[in-house]
């Protein structure tokens, strides 16, 4: 019981930081999505959380459920027009509008949508 018990909280204290990381990259993703210099999504999309937002496009809801695959959400992001070249996306990965890193915390903001 004691064993099961020590192994319990190690396993606690292992992955808290890695959850915080988790964390703080959803919020840091929601801010460069929200930012109007940055991601500007809420010009076109509605995203929940976001106010003002335009509705050029489809609201960005159920991510997880529309994108199973989270690459393929990431390259919807990174060159929207390679799926729908007549979309008014810009291809913020293709075009260098984020950085790489920047587009990963969107996305990661997006599959908590
Ligand atoms: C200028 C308008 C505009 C901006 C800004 C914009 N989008 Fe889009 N987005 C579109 C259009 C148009 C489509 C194509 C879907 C459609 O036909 O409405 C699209 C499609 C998408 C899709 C695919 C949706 C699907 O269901 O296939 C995702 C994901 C997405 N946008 C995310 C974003 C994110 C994240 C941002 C901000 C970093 C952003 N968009 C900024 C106009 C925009």
């Amino acid at each position: 019981m004691k064993g099961f018990r020590l192994l319990f909280v190690t396993v606690c204290v292992g992955f808290a930081p890695l959850a915080q990381a988790d964390d703080q990259m959803v919020e840091e993703g929601r801010k460069i999505a929200f930012d109007v210099k940055k991601g500007n999504c809420l010009s076109c999309h509605n995203i929940p959380g976001g106010q003002a937002s335009g509705n050029i496009s489809v609201p960005l809801v159920a991510m997880q459920m529309r994108f199973p695959d989270k690459e393929v959400l990431r390259q919807n992001v990174w060159n929207q027009p390679q799926f729908r070249p007549h979309a008014m996306m810009p291809p913020f990965g293709k075009h260098q509008i984020l950085t790489e890193e920047e587009i990963d915390k969107i996305v990661e903001f997006l599959y908590t949508l």
